[in-house]
Formats: C-alpha cells, sequence, structure tokens
C-alpha cells in the first residue's frame, strides 16, 4: 500500500503539499478519537475521505480548520502550523478555508442573502454594503441560487440549503473547501447535481478539496484520490482506480455494505 499512496502523490498536480496532518492525536474523555492520524492533501487535487459512521471524521475537519485543538500532532496549512498561528493569522487562515459543515448549519434567523454574506461581514470587514452585496450575488449565482436571497432556510428543499450552505462559505473565495457529507440525506438526483456543483465550484475557484462522506458514488465522481479513515488512522490513500483494489478486509465490509445502502 505505501507504493500505491507514493504513486498517486507523486502523480497530483505539481505535487506541493497544501495541507499536512502529522500525527494526530484526539481524545474526548476515556474516547481516543484519532490516534496518529496523518495526511497529505495536495494543491488542486480532490481528496475524498471515506470511512465508518462515528470514526472521527467531522472531528478531522474541525481539527483542520482550526476550530478543534489536537491532544498532540500537528496541522499545517500553506506549510504553516496551525497551533502556531496569532489570532490574526488564523483569521487570515479561515478566509482561506471554506467549510460546508454536515446538515448545512445556515442560521435559521436569516434570509439566503445574509447567511451568504455572514463570514464576509466577519472577516473583510472593510468592503461597502455594494461589494458585499455584489460578492453574495455572484457566490449565490454560482451555486445556481440567483434570486433567492430574501427566502428563508426554512423555506427551502435539502438540495437548495446545501447550496446556500455552499455560496456562504465561498463568498470569500477560499483557496480550500472542506465538504462534510454534502450528499447524505438527499434523493439520488439531487445528490448528482451537488456532485456537479462540488466538481464545477473546483474549477472555478481553483481550490483545494477534501471531501468526507461514505457516499460511494459520490467518491467516484469527485475524487482524485479516495483515503480510508479507520480506527483514528488514515488506514489506506490511493489514487480512485487503485483504491477498489486495496486488499482490507475493513474497506471490503465498508464497501459491501455501502453497496447495501445504495441499493435499497
Ligand atoms: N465535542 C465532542 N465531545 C465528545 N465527543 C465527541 C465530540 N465530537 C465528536 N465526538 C465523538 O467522537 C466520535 C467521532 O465523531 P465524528 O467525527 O462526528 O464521526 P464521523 O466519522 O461520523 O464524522 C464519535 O463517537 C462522537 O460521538
Ligand atoms: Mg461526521
Amino acid at each position: 500500500m505505501v507504493a500505491d499512496s507514493e504513486q498517486a502523490a507523486h502523480s497530483q498536480g505539481n505535487g506541493k503539499i497544501i495541507i499536512n496532518v502529522h500525527d494526530l492525536w484526539k481524545a474526548f474523555g476515556s474516547l481516543q478519537v484519532l490516534k496518529g492520524l496523518t495526511l497529505e492533501v495536495f494543491e488542486g487535487e480532490t481528496l475524498v475521505i471515506l470511512g465508518r459512521s462515528g470514526v472521527g471524521k467531522s472531528v478531522l475537519l474541525k481539527q483542520i480548520i482550526g476550530i478543534d485543538k489536537p491532544d498532540r500532532g500537528y496541522v499545517e496549512i500553506f506549510g504553516e502550523r496551525l497551533a502556531a498561528w496569532s489570532q490574526s493569522k488564523r483569521a487570515r487562515a479561515k478566509d482561506k478555508i471554506g467549510m460546508l459543515f454536515q446538515g448545512s448549519a445556515l442560521f435559521d434567523s436569516m434570509n439566503v442573502g445574509e447567511n451568504t454574506a455572514f463570514y464576509l461581514r466577519q472577516h473583510e470587514s472593510e468592503l461597502s454594503e455594494k461589494e458585499i452585496k455584489k460578492r453574495v450575488d455572484e457566490a449565490l449565482e454560482m451555486v445556481g441560487l440567483e434570486g433567492v436571497q430574501e427566502k428563508m432556510p426554512s423555506e427551502l428543499s435539502g438540495g437548495m440549503r446545501k447550496r446556500a450552505a455552499l455560496a456562504r462559505a465561498i463568498v470569500y473565495r477560499p483557496r480550500i473547501l472542506l465538504y462534510d457529507e454534502p450528499t447524505t440525506g438527499l434523493d439520488p438526483i439531487t445528490a448528482m447535481q451537488i456532485n456537479d456543483l462540488i466538481n464545477s465550484t473546483k474549477k472555478e475557484l481553483n481550490t483545494t478539496t477534501i471531501v468526507v462522506t461514505h457516499d460511494i458514488r459520490s467518491a467516484i465522481e469527485v475524487g482524485d484520490r479516495l483515503a480510508f479513515h479507520d480506527d483514528g488512522k488514515i488506514a489506506h490513500v490511493a489514487l480512485k482506480d487503485k483504491f477498489f483494489d486495496i486488499d482490507d478486509p475493513n474497506i471490503k465490509l465498508f464497501l459491501d455494505n455501502a453497496t447495501i445502502n445504495f441499493h435499497r
């Protein structure tokens, strides 16, 4: 497997590491979730992280975006260590990382336009109202939601909520985009539209992308490399075509169950 992952690494774009997760440990009380997790993500690639529910995928994304501190180990973004950053640097780093949270996490009391403008107002306070409106309109257009600024989140379908959450994540033109279970809970056609949107957003913004999912179809449609998160570590990472040849009973079990879900 080492040979596979090395080969995968060398074939990715210019091979520049944008996200470097090194020997990350994280426990909640007696529950040891991350156990020395190491992962490298290359500029311009889409890396998909697969793994059973509860294995720590969302915990990992929160470490990468810097919401949560590790017990041991570190995350480097653009060559800079998260823990060593000053507050202002952290804020700037956040500007470069957009995240689509599991379940969208829109602010229910704000309409779509206000939701989309939220982080822009927080992080780019020098922008005028006119500029904010322009950026919000642009972001909503990119996700195919033009003209729904005034709608409240409760008035939107599941797919539209995902789109609005994506608009909110891309409005400050991040260089890294993280998606947590972007297609979970959506019908197959809407899920396909979200996969297309992940691909078109990557092209348009030129982002480095991580997608956490247990949707195999989504993994195939958006991923360049696939990683398997198991027992607190990234157990395997390989180019998409090689991933399905990996000889690991836990991957086979995961794929078998995913197939059952898919046909149900
Ligand atoms: N803030 C927290 N406090 C306590 N336990 C947590 C916290 N965040 C996550 N966990 C636990 O860590 C484990 C991994 O969670 P999570 O990363 O959400 O899994 P998943 O792979 O499904 O995204 C779960 O058992 C979850 O209950
Ligand atoms: Mg999760």
